[in-house]
């Protein structure tokens, strides 16, 4: 978990970047409604939540760096107690200030009178635009009020500018704080496939698995897994995002499992592929070790002052080869490269940011160019193949196989640090995990 020091050494560091006489505007998630009267089960907006931790809908955090008053302001729901029979429980104002270290904090009924005030005059709205559009009417609404009445002496404020950019520059470098809760939710995450592979049999369905894996998260305390769990046994495996998760799972075939959960704000995101009955096929297993030398090459190539496109190019190129030495792909494999030969069995790119959200934040770019890795970024990295049934310009022996091999990586300032490998990954390692559970 993380110390109120550390959400306020987050909000320092937001306000010392932002011009004098400016302020910062932060709203919560909003509610999403799933039938009727009741909810999706809550997920806070993760630049409020990196700000400072306050899990309630129906919020608006307020930056005004060098304000004498107070710089950091929430606006949140009061206190109710009828309300709170019902929904659970609720912080209020006072609480937002005795626990989350706001210098002061105000009902949300009252941001209609309190905001526009904060807003007179300022030179600089720092606001991340375009993303929750209720709210972002509601704000220009109080812009406009402002210059409605500018005649009679209101100051509207002088210019917008991107949030996020400036935030999410912070949120790619993670702290050690930070790391340590990263290494939790990917140790969870990874036993929880250990889990399912000691499960696993011909017969069971991918749903059972699911539930396997999630019954781990919600056990170690884990909130949420951190995206919808993929349990893809056979050809499903094919489908990037399956998460029907219905089928049964076949003797013979291959299961593909991405899942992670989300641990005190921050997710982990493995892939692990078996085959359902402990032992791969000869094909499943030339397969499997071509990603896993993607992977693990892959691994390898990404270090400090490295581009972010390394990891994918040496993946493509492993994988280019590979497909050639099987006889799946025909030709020269620089050739191959050049035009992208991979792309009908491997289309995705090698892995992304990781961290409160599982696609984390932060450019990928910088002025055109692949941003270089620093010590504190955080990534995934999961190549992987995928040949449909229905491809017939495959030979059939190779049909309705995917694997995907999933990991998370922290770079350091020497190399980096793999941090889901408390599941094995090695083929026969699997085998011998799957080979000690009672059939
Ligand atoms: N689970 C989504 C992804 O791997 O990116
Ligand atoms: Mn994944
Ligand atoms: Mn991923």
């Amino acid at each position: 978990m993380l110390t109120q020091r550390e959400y306020a050494a987050r909000r320092r560091d937001l306000m010392a970047q932002m011009v004098p006489n400016s302020i910062a505007i932060i709203a919560a998630a909003a509610e999403a409604v799933r039938s009727r009267d009741t909810h999706y089960r809550y997920k806070q907006a993760t630049n409020l939540a990196y700000l400072c931790g306050f899990p309630e809908p129906e919020a608006v955090l307020v930056l005004m760096p060098g304000r004498e008053q107070g710089e950091a302001v929430l606006f949140c729901r009061d206190k109710d107690p009828l309300r709170e029979t019902w929904d659970g429980f609720r912080y209020g104002p006072s609480g937002a200030v005795q626990q989350f270290g706001m210098d002061d904090a105000f009902p949300i009924a009252d941001l209609d009178e309190i905001l526009p005030a904060m807003l007179e005059g300022k030179s600089r709205v720092y606001y991340a635009i375009g993303k929750q559009p209720e709210f972002d009417r509601q704000l220009l609404g109080y812009v406009q009020q402002l210059g409605d009445r500018q005649g009679r002496g209101a100051l509207p404020p002088g210019e917008f500018v991107d949030l996020d950019h400036t935030l999410h520059e912070m949120r790619l470098i993670k702290t050690a704080a930070e790391l340590r809760i990263m290494r939790k939710a990917a140790t969870i995450s990874a036993e929880a496939h250990c889990q399912a592979m000691l499960r696993c049999r011909p017969g069971l369905y991918e749903y059972q698995l699911q539930a396997t894996i999630e019954h781990h998260f919600a056990d170690c305390g884990a909130a949420a897994p951190a995206y919808t769990t993929i349990v893809g046994g056979g050809n499903n495996g094919c489908t990037l995002h399956y998460i029907d998760n219905r089928a049964r799972l076949n003797d013979g075939d291959l299961v593909l499992i991405d899942a992670g959960c989300e641990y005190a704000d921050y997710a982990a995101d493995i892939t692990r592929t078996f085959p359902v009955n402990g032992r791969f096929s000869r094909e499943q297993a030339a397969i499997y070790d071509l990603v896993l030398a993607a992977n693990n090459a892959a691994i390898k190539a990404v270090r400090v002052g490295q581009p972010f496109n390394v990891a994918n190019d040496t993946t493509v190129a492993v994988i280019t080869a590979g497909l050639v030495d099987l006889g799946i792909l025909d030709g020269e494999v620089n050739e191959l490269i050049e035009r992208g030969a991979h792309r009908p069995f491997y289309m995705h790119s090698a892995g992304h940011w990781l961290g409160m959200d599982v696609h984390d934040v932060g450019d990928y770019k910088i002025q055109g160019e692949w941003r270089e890795f620093e010590a504190g970024m955080v990534l995934t990295i999961e190549p992987g193949i995928y040949i449909a049934q229905s491809d017939t310009s495959v030979a059939a022996k190779w049909r309705g196989i995917a694997v995907r091999i999933e990991d998370n990586i922290i770079v350091k300032k020497r190399g980096v640090e793999t941090i889901t490998r408390a599941v094995p990954v090695e083929r026969r390692e699997i085998e011998k995990l799957m080979r000690t559970a009672q059939r």
